[in-house]
């Protein structure tokens, strides 16, 4: 599951122990060689369900990490891209894995909590990839609401979620034991490290984003493939602030 040069299970138990912030720092220089960075397959999905909704000018990547996201807005947007992200360590590997292209969108790198957004409305387009889990279901609305009045009228938030798991299946049971083996950490270890994949649902989603302002459709990322039942693997969902 990890790259060879990976980080190794000491490194990943020292990140898990720290905050969510002093993990991502640690975990920075090596964080594209794991499992946690959003795959090249699901990007590219991304860019080719939102390319006929554009053009667009102004990209926000929320939670960008080392950037993953920011490559998505770059072939996406004309005139400007932002990644925000609370850890230093994860921006300085986004700034050098991603300075900018001649003739390409002007990129910029804002160290901020996605809780407290500082931004004017300023986009047309907001992605976000991989980091819902770090944030409880009671601080979606904040989060949504952030978003929200970092979007221009019309502007869109738009993120891939993918089809629960089968009740019983090998990944239920391996996120079930995940999350269970992350509230006994939390229970027992401070600073806390939230992280949780089986708290962000799809039609709980959709009401905190109809709550802070967003019309919601979702749109099957049909580059993912379908289901035996013949259901998209993964969905895109598209909010636009009206
Ligand atoms: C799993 S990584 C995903 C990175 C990237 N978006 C990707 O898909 O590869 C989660 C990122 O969310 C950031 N993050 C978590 N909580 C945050 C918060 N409250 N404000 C800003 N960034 C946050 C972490 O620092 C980390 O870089």
């Amino acid at each position: 599951m990890f790259d060879p040069q990976g980080p190794t299970l000491r490194e990943l138990t020292v990140q898990a122990l720290s905050s969510v912030e002093r993990g991502y720092d640690l975990l920075a220089p090596k964080f594209d060689r794991t499992p946690f960075r959003t795959p090249e397959k699901v990007l590219d999905a991304v860019v080719d369900t939102l390319r006929p909704l554009g053009p667009f000018e102004s990209g926000l990547d929320v939670c960008c990490g080392t950037g993953a996201g920011m490559g998505v807005l770059a072939r996406l947007c004309e005139r400007r891209i932002t990644g925000v992200d609370f850890s230093a360590g994860m921006l300085a590997a986004a700034r050098s894995a991603h300075p900018g292209v001649p003739g390409g969108p002007a990129v910029h790198w804002v160290r901020a909590d996605a809780l407290r957004l500082p931004f004017v409305p300023a986009f047309d387009l907001a992605v976000s990839f991989g980091a819902f889990g770090h944030f409880l279901p009671e601080q979606r609305p904040a989060l949504f609401a952030r978003v929200h009045a970092a979007l221009r009228p019309g502007g869109r938030f738009a993120f891939p979620v993918g089809a629960p798991p089968r009740i019983g299946s090998a990944l239920y049971w391996t996120l079930w034991g995940f999350d269970a083996a992350m509230r006994v950490r939390n229970a027992l270890w401070r600073p806390p490290f939230v992280m949780y994949y089986r708290t962000f649902r799809l039609p709980e989603v959709r009401r905190e984003l109809a709550g802070a302002g967003f019309a919601v459709e979702t749109l099957p990322l049909e580059d993912l493939g379908r289901r035996p039942d013949g259901s998209p693997r993964a969905r895109l969902v598209v909010a636009r602030r009206e």
